[in-house]
């Protein structure tokens, strides 16, 4: 246990600020210094990275996770009439691009671990599905073995009707991995992101890599398909849909076409150079400094009753670290908002991840009711995600530990004074 003093008063410990050490300012400045700020080498260099790193057939960077959830879907074909299941649990992003998509979001209720419920998958499948977008809530990888039988299981392949070319060659409901919140993670000892169609990283600014905004898709498609091809496409889908970027038209290389209507998604050189930095020193250092926090808080909480841990690691998986999901046992909503408050008055931010879809109002307007979803309300109202990133020091990580335990006691007294109080 750590035990050195944290001074209390004099800062705060911010939820979850960018890792920018002299790594990445170097890259920024060499990229601002080099004449060329929009897509081009940086770009191409973390695409190179994300390959080296997860072992995918191909990376292909945007400016976010939302767009690129929007690219895939459009590459796939999927649109009005179509549906695609996804879980109640997550950030509105995933539920929002099948929406831009014109598709029909399909919610399903979460397990204790906060991954997506397998049988509740095999319920929502329709003829209209032609999507399920797992998310690795927290960094913690779903249950990839059982989403996979069951795509590839004879009845729902049987139900599957494709559209167009690319439906036709899957022959099957496609998985796409929020992974959001995942690089780094492993399933079976291999990187997650091998374990389903597709995954998309964000690189939005609180993510465990960031290039302030961005997002990444990673390619691992059954083998009849042209990965040359079918990455060719999604990069042009980017930029326009245009032959050629900014970049390759230089030096009298002018000429260009429109091959399609594309996006207009890419990423930046200056924002990849953030990143670029940061993935170079991802395994080696960040990451492991994020498993050593996550590992000090769960030996500090490990012996109170009202801890339960977050899912870390088991043989078959290891999360990311992307964020500690404290959940307090029978902890209720207003009793977690007091917690959250003494924490904040003590200077350390804390978040809740997540508010469930059903309850904000464009789901709720759509239809969406959380009595649905109990386990996504049952996760909600006890959760609260620590600080957790490679510049908290084990002083702060000390700080948190005692104002967490301190503030979670006094709210069960609290309670239990308002109790006697009702008598
Ligand atoms: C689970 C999940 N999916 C998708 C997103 C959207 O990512 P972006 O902000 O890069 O679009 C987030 C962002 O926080 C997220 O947490």
């Amino acid at each position: 246990m750590i035990t050195e003093a944290f001074p209390v008063k004099e800062r705060t410990i911010p939820f979850s600020p960018p890792f920018v050490d002299e790594d990445v300012i170097a890259e920024v400045l060499s990229t601002l210094n080099s004449g060329w700020i929009t897509t081009g080498p940086k770009v191409q260099q973390l695409e190179e990275e994300v390959i080296l790193l997860t072992g995918c057939q191909a990376a292909i960077c945007t400016n976010s996770w939302t767009s690129a959830a929007q690219l895939v879907l459009k590459w796939f074909g999927i649109g009005p009439g179509d549906e695609v299941i996804l879980p109640a649990y997550t950030y509105s992003a995933t539920a929002l691009a099948i929406i831009h998509s014109g598709a029909t979001p399909v919610m399903v209720d979460v397990n204790e671990d906060f991954s997506i419920n397998i049988e509740q998958i095999q319920s929502a499948i329709t003829s209209k599905t032609k999507a399920i977008i797992p998310v690795d809530f927290a960094g913690w990888p779903c249950d990839y073995r059982s989403i996979n039988e069951l795509l590839d299981n004879q009845k729902n392949k049987a139900l599957f009707s494709p559209s167009n070319e690319r439906q036709r060659k899957l022959g099957r409901i496609l998985c796409i991995s929020d992974a959001a919140h995942s690089i780094g993670s492993t399933y079976f000892g291999k990187p997650s992101v091998l374990s389903s169609d597709i995954s998309i990283f964000s690189f939005h600014a609180v993510k465990n890599v960031t290039t302030a905004e961005g997002g990444c898709v990673c390619l691992n498609l059954p083998g009849n398909f042209d990965v040359q091809k079918e990455y060719t496409y999604l990069k042009l889908c980017t930029l326009n849909g245009q032959t050629k970027s900014a970049f390759e038209k230089l030096n009298g290389n002018w000429k260009y076409d429109i091959a399609f209507a594309g996006l207009k998604i890419n990423m930046p050189d200056i924002c990849a150079a953030i990143g670029l930095a940061q993935i170079r020193k991802y395994s080696s250092q960040i990451l492991i400094r994020r498993k050593q926090i996550a590992q000090q808080y769960q030996a500090a909480f490990q012996n109170f009753k009202w801890f339960k841990s977050p899912h870390l690691l088991t043989e078959e998986r290891e999360s990311s670290y992307h964020l500690f999901p404290l959940r307090i046992d029978q902890c209720a909503e207003k009793q977690r908002d007091s917690i959250i408050q003494e924490l904040f008055s003590k200077g350390i931010s804390v978040n809740v991840h997540f508010i469930p879809l059903p309850m904000l109002t464009l789901f709720r307007d759509i239809g969406f009711d959380i009595k649905d979803f109990p386990n996504a309300y049952r996760h909600y109202q006890c959760e609260i995600s620590l600080p957790i990133y490679p510049q908290l020091q084990n002083t702060e990580v000390s700080f948190i530990i005692q104002s967490v335990i301190s503030a979670v006691e006094k709210s069960f007294q609290d309670l239990a004074i308002n109790y006697l109080h009702t008598l």
